[in-house]
């Protein structure tokens, strides 16, 4: 299985950014021990803070992978273009967050991109990540 990760902005902050709310560890760190527990699995990984970058990406990875786990961040609370491209396309996407955008600032409780990808997950820290790779395995392997 071909996985993806694309994650939106400020995340190549984290470690450094707000690290009560998003822990201390740098995504490249938490990456080598993921790809290491799932090794059985191909996992890219593709970071911007640009919104059509993330649109760009997810249009590409049609037929490259078999799914893709996308962090949109901040975008997750305004984009409209993220959310149709994710219609647009055929491949599952899977909408992670670190932090539980519920149970944050109102501006932070609704979510674009929810009702479109395949599943969500969130509140787990990164964790969040382990149990969207482990849902995308289950999720492909249906007949
Ligand atoms: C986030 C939550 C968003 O509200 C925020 O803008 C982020 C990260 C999360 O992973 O918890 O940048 O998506």
């Amino acid at each position: 299985m071909k996985i993806l990760i694309i994650n939106g902005p400020n995340l190549n902050l984290l470690g450094q950014r707000e690290p009560e709310i998003y822990g201390n560890q740098s995504f490249e760190n938490y990456l080598e021990k993921l790809k290491l527990r799932f090794n059985k699995y191909h996992i890219d990984y593709y970071q911007t803070n640009h919104e059509g970058y993330i649109i760009d990406r997810l249009q590409a990875s049609e037929g490259q992978y078999d799914g893709v786990i996308l962090n949109p961040a901040a975008y997750t609370h305004t984009s409209i273009a993220i959310a149709d491209c994710i219609k647009a396309i055929d491949i599952p996407v899977i909408e992670v967050h670190i932090s539980d955008i519920k149970k944050r600032e109102p501006f932070r409780h609704h979510s674009y991109i929810s009702p479109v990808a395949e599943k969500t997950f969130m509140g787990h820290g990164l964790k969040s990540y382990d149990i969207a790779i482990e849902f995308l395995g289950q999720y492909v392997s249906k007949p």
